[in-house]
């Protein structure tokens, strides 16, 4: 029988906070250290949230009815404001960069139609399974970004403030789509498939989106500074190698998202916000 049990550690709660950040005074160009794929990289991640966030909200969503925990149903519910948060800050993001000439609304509109189709294939379950093993991938993600300075330490302080709380928010609501997912009876195979296909399907789309942003760029980014930044995420020392483990661990039929207790780095960013 599924346990109808929240499973968010003691001290953690999952709270939407209205934030204000200056992106609609613009961003700086190449805003990561002046360098054009690494700002691309973190565009790209931009660009699949107003979409990919919308569809996560309404993945958990369509079990609004089930049996839930009555703590994780008032989880879902802060999870819901916050990952709406996150796209309206983003969609200003977004607009800041389109505002430099570039075309961003193909990637949308690519984006949609995938969900379309993902909505239209697969069951409820199987949406919920996808929404999991992606709320995973950004909280491993949010995890690098909040312990590794080398990935935060060039971004100009106009843009760096959003994505440490997108991390951070990340992390705190990182189990949520879990829970549920157990507490409907979700299986261990379908969130393994589901995943196995992520881990491929992710970093393909990102890649794309980053390469196609550096093509409109073309003439200003030379082929040196494409192999630097490309060694920044996929190199010995990248991001994708470092958040490879954390990935795998996924994998184990007794994983939790909360094996890794991180809620550290939710204090830690909330003190900073106090300075
Ligand atoms: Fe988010
Ligand atoms: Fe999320």
């Amino acid at each position: 029988m599924t346990q109808l049990v929240s499973s968010l550690p003691e001290g953690v709660q999952v709270t939407y906070r209205r934030m204000r950040f200056d992106l609609e005074e613009g961003v700086p160009r190449y805003w990561h250290g002046g360098d054009p794929g690494r700002t691309h990289f973190f565009t790209a991640l931009s660009l699949l949230f107003p979409e990919g966030e919308k569809f996560f909200i309404d993945s958990v969503r369509h079990f609004e009815d089930a049996e839930l925990d009555p703590r994780t149903r008032e989880e879902v519910r802060e999870f819901a404001k916050q990952e709406a948060h996150h796209t309206y800050q983003h969609q200003l993001y977004n607009a800041a960069v389109a505002a430099q000439g570039m075309n961003l609304d193909r990637y949308q509109s690519f984006l949609r139609s995938v969900l379309r189709l993902v909505r239209k294939v697969f069951s409820h379950k199987t949406q919920l399974a996808i929404t999991v093993a992606l709320e995973h991938f950004t909280a491993v993600l949010a995890n690098q970004l909040l312990t590794n300075p080398k990935l935060t330490e060039d971004m100009d302080p106009a843009v760096r403030p959003l994505w440490l709380w997108h991390a951070a928010e990340e992390i705190e609501h990182k189990a949520v789509c879990f829970d549920v997912y157990q507490q409907v009876g979700g299986t261990y195979w379908m969130r393994a498939l589901v995943m196995a296909r992520i881990m491929i399907g992710f970093p393909f789309v990102i890649t794309i989106f980053q390469l196609s942003l550096l093509a409109s760029d073309l003439k200003l980014a030379s082929l040196k500074a494409m192999w630097r930044s490309a060694g920044f995420i996929w190199g010995r020392e990248g991001f994708v190698r470092a958040v490879f483990p954390e990935l795998r661990a996924y994998f184990r039929r007794d994983f939790h998202p909360w094996q890794v207790d991180n809620q550290g780095l939710i204090v830690l960013w909330a003190k900073e916000q106090q300075r």
